[in-house]
């Protein structure tokens, strides 16, 4: 079994728990081209879980994985009078960012068992104006954090919803939800949960594969093992 550094990836690890996942590191030598994921945070807080969330995500990932983060908060509040006479500038940068990348990952909170208000209204505007969804065709994962128990799963089910609605290409497993996100990643965006970067990777690496099935060549990654633990 190689280690991180044998891998030939230079980047500092998050937490010392994560040196015991080379086979992660492994798949990056597998892949031809940079395969660009946009990463959009359903939250505006400065501090959100989820944007750290995303962000100990492209920790994790191998430099062929490039992880881009948009910020949903410029986004202005959807109004059919303002889309017909043209779409707002922000709403044009996140439509041309969604339609360049390869996949799509977002992280939700959850607000009163659904998705916040400020996501729906930023998918409601990629995905105008009719006949011009951006999100038509893209491959997608949807992760969630949460302080208590339940870790956004009602978000996440109502946000695949609308996502489907959406012609999206979801992937749908292995569910990461981070329960008591507060103690598995820290302030700067580093996993302190071993559960969690394993489930988050593994993820990810579908997400990638589903990108390179409707892609030319076709080739796959090998994503790290599992252990059987229920918890994320
Ligand atoms: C919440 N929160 C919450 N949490 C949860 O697990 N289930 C829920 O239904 C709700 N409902 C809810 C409603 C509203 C209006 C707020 C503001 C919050 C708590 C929520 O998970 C917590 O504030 C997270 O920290 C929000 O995510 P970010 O901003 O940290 O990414």
């Amino acid at each position: 079994m190689s280690t991180i550094t044998e891998s030939g990836d230079p980047r500092p690890r998050s937490t010392g728990i994560s040196s015991e996942l080379p086979e992660a590191y492994a798949i990056g030598k597998s892949v031809s081209r940079q395969v660009r994921i946009l990463g959009v945070a359903g939250s505006l807080r400065r501090n959100s879980y989820n944007k750290l969330l995303l962000k100990a995500a492209s920790k994790l990932l191998p430099p062929s994985i490039e992880l881009e983060i948009f910020e949903i908060d410029k986004i202005p509040l959807y109004n059919q009078d303002v889309e017909a006479m043209s779409l707002p500038e922000e709403v044009k940068v996140f439509k041309r960012k969604i339609e360049a990348a390869d996949a799509l990952l977002i992280s939700t909170p959850e607000y009163n068992h659904s998705f916040p208000g400020v996501l729906k209204n930023a998918i409601d505007w990629a995905s105008r104006p009719y006949g011009h969804n951006s999100f038509d065709g893209k491959a997608t994962a949807v992760i969630s954090a949460a302080p208590g128990l339940f870790g956004g799963i009602a978000a996440q089910d109502h946000l695949k919803q609308v996502l489907l609605a959406l012609n999206t290409r979801l992937v749908p497993q292995p569910a990461v939800v981070v329960s008591l996100v507060q103690e598995k990643i820290d302030q700067d965006g580093n996993t302190l949960d071993l559960n969690t970067e394993q489930f988050m990777l593994q993820l990810i690496m579908n997400l990638v594969n589903l990108t390179r099935h409707f892609s030319q060549n076709g080739q796959t990654f090998v994503a790290p093992r599992l252990q059987p633990i229920i918890g994320v």
